[in-house]
């Protein structure tokens, strides 16, 4: 578990022991808003020599103000999107070693959203840090519309490269979680209008699981999958030139 908070990291470690006695978890520290923290993550994975079959994308913020990280990045960009985009990079080797080694397929999970339909309409470039133009839903929605883009780019050289691994997104229904925290108007929707529709916490990881460990998704790869099936994403993520253009943006900011 690569948790910015260790301590609640390792509350959620005891509790799956409990269930779980034999499981083997780990806890370590990742703060996907910093690339050095990202940096430092995977130097440590890598030094572990831990074998790497599956990486999950899941961690995101919705943030109701416009905010920076460290290192000058807006927050959702960075969060959702950047931070897991470099940490993906600096794992494939391992992914690589691990799926030629144990003959097994690797998959790449990250966890997008419906909102990626509701996104600022420029490129990338145009809206990450412009405060005047902020709107926390379209950066949010942005950030999720890179989450499948970058999904499918990956796929496509996964492909071309001809390894054993594959990369998807999803999204994971209308959950009852903590990332409407703070903001107001989508606490209020979720816990009165969208009551009978929200899923709880385990039918949330449902597809992420899904696609992580089914047998049925064998060698698909650069998919949208919500309900644990397939499912259409909205036209701008099926962009491979957008997909294209967002990578050399990314690649260009993490270098
Ligand atoms: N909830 C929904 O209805 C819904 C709908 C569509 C998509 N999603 C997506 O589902 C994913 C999970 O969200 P959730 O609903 O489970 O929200 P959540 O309860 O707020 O969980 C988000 C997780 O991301 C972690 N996180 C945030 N910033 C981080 C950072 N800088 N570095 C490392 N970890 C960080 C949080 O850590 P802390 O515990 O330390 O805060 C938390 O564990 C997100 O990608 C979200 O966009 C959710």
């Amino acid at each position: 578990m690569a948790v910015r908070n260790t301590e609640k990291g390792l509350k959620v470690k005891e509790s799956i022991l409990k269930e779980t006695p034999d499981a083997k978890v780990d806890v370590m520290e990742l703060d996907l808003s910093s690339m050095a923290s990202v940096r430092d993550f995977a130097a440590k994975y890598r030094s572990s020599g831990l074998p790497l079959n599956i990486l999950i994308n899941n961690a995101g913020v919705l943030s109701p103000h416009f905010k920076l990280s460290k290192e000058n990045i807006e927050l959702h960009f960075v969060t959702n999107h950047l931070g897991h985009f470099l940490l993906t990079n600096l794992l494939l080797e391992t992914m690589k070693t691990t799926s030629y080694e144990q003959n097994t397929e690797g998959r790449i999970i990250n966890v997008s959203s419906e909102g990626h339909r509701l996104s600022y309409s420029g490129t990338f470039s145009d809206y990450i840090n412009n405060e005047s133009s902020y709107n926390s839903v379209y950066a949010y929605g942005l950030s999720k519309l890179a989450n499948i883009l970058h999904a499918n780019q990956l796929a496509r050289l996964l492909k071309e490269e001809g390894v054993n691994i594959t990369a998807n997104s999803l999204h994971p229904g209308f959950i009852d979680t903590e990332l409407f925290r703070g903001h107001s108007i989508f606490s209020v929707i979720c816990n009165r209008i969208l009551s009978y529709v929200i899923k709880d916490v385990s039918q949330g990881a449902s597809t992420t699981c899904y696609l992580a460990l089914h047998p049925k998704v064998k060698a698909v790869t650069g998919e949208f999958f919500s309900n644990s099936n397939l499912a259409q994403p909205s036209s701008r993520a099926k962009d491979e030139e957008l997909a294209k253009e967002l990578w050399e943006f990314s690649l260009g900011l993490t270098s």
